[in-house]
């Protein structure tokens, strides 16, 4: 039997199709990604659920500058200062790059506060979201954390006094108070170690937690739907798990007490 030969538009819906059909045959992250996106949400859905998608986006632009940031600075008492002078004013768009990490960390600070706000408004805290609340606190602190590890980084006098005073309030918490700012400080006042330290906590260890926990905070999103809004006829704290998930499935553990709950 004669084979038609494929015609130009053809071969090319041929080469893009087969790496996709391969990469979904090998680990279905093609169907994955589709659910993800085409995913049903309330209709009445609005701008204020933009919020947390806003501050994931803040969050990719620290995470950005901050890697062409630490390119070119130094966490040594003797260096550091000069390495930012030098980011600032020697380095081709350097000041720019400073500039948006520096600014977007209060940015992203201020978004966490206002989709926090949307949530707590929305009730969307409740039964059966009360996980991701949780693990939206542990945001929060993080981020937190993120702001009072990078103040120092500078080397500067305001950063150095500011340091002292937030490791001073630290230590004076209960019971664990004294071991954190011992922890903090790597020793008993502020030294070169505290920097390398700070650096470390900075750019490794609460980028790392704040990235594994906005992946759980994410799926918990998808798994349970987004809410609709207090005004909307269906009822807060209820998303497309009312009977009709994402992908039509119902009947999850727990959905049945969630539904008699309403
Ligand atoms: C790095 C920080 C955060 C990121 C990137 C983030 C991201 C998101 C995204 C994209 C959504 C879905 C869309 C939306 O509702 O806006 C969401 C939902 C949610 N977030 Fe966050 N979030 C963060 C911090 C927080 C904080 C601080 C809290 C509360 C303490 C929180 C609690 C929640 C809850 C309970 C939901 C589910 C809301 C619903 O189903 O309507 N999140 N988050």
């Amino acid at each position: 039997m004669a084979t038609r030969r494929l015609t130009r538009k053809e071969q090319m819906q041929q080469a893009i199709l087969y790496p996709v059909d391969w990469l979904e045959e090998r680990s279905g992250l093609v169907g994955a990604v589709k659910y993800f996106l085409f995913r049903k949400v309330p209709g009445d859905t609005n701008w204020f659920q933009t919020l947390g998608s806003a501050t994931l986006t803040a969050f990719i632009v620290q995470a950005l500058t901050g890697t062409i940031l630490a390119m070119y600075y130094k966490p040594d008492p003797n260096s550091a200062y000069d390495s930012i002078q030098h980011i600032t004013n020697d380095i081709w768009a350097g000041w720019l790059v400073r500039g948006m990490h520096r600014w977007g960390a209060s940015v992203f600070i201020i978004l966490m506060f206002m989709h926090m706000g949307r949530v707590f408004l929305f009730g969307a805290y409740k039964y059966p979201r009360e996980l991701n609340w949780i693990i939206g606190v542990l945001l929060l602190a993080s981020g937190l954390g993120e702001g009072f590890t990078g103040y120092l980084l500078p080397w500067d006098q305001t950063a150095y006094w500011a340091t002292v005073v937030g490791i001073n309030i630290n230590g004076t918490a209960p019971f664990l108070g004294p071991f954190l700012a011992q922890f903090l400080q790597g020793g008993t006042y502020i030294n070169a170690d505290t920097l390398s330290r700070f650096y470390a906590i900075h750019m490794l260890m609460i980028p790392g937690a704040i990235a594994a926990l906005i992946g759980l905070h994410l799926y918990l999103v998808i798994r349970l739907g987004v809410t609709s809004p207090p005004w909307s006829k269906e009822a807060a704290g209820t998303g497309p798990l009312d009977g009709e998930t994402p992908n039509g499935k119902v009947g999850r553990a727990g959905l049945s007490r969630f539904r008699r709950g309403r």
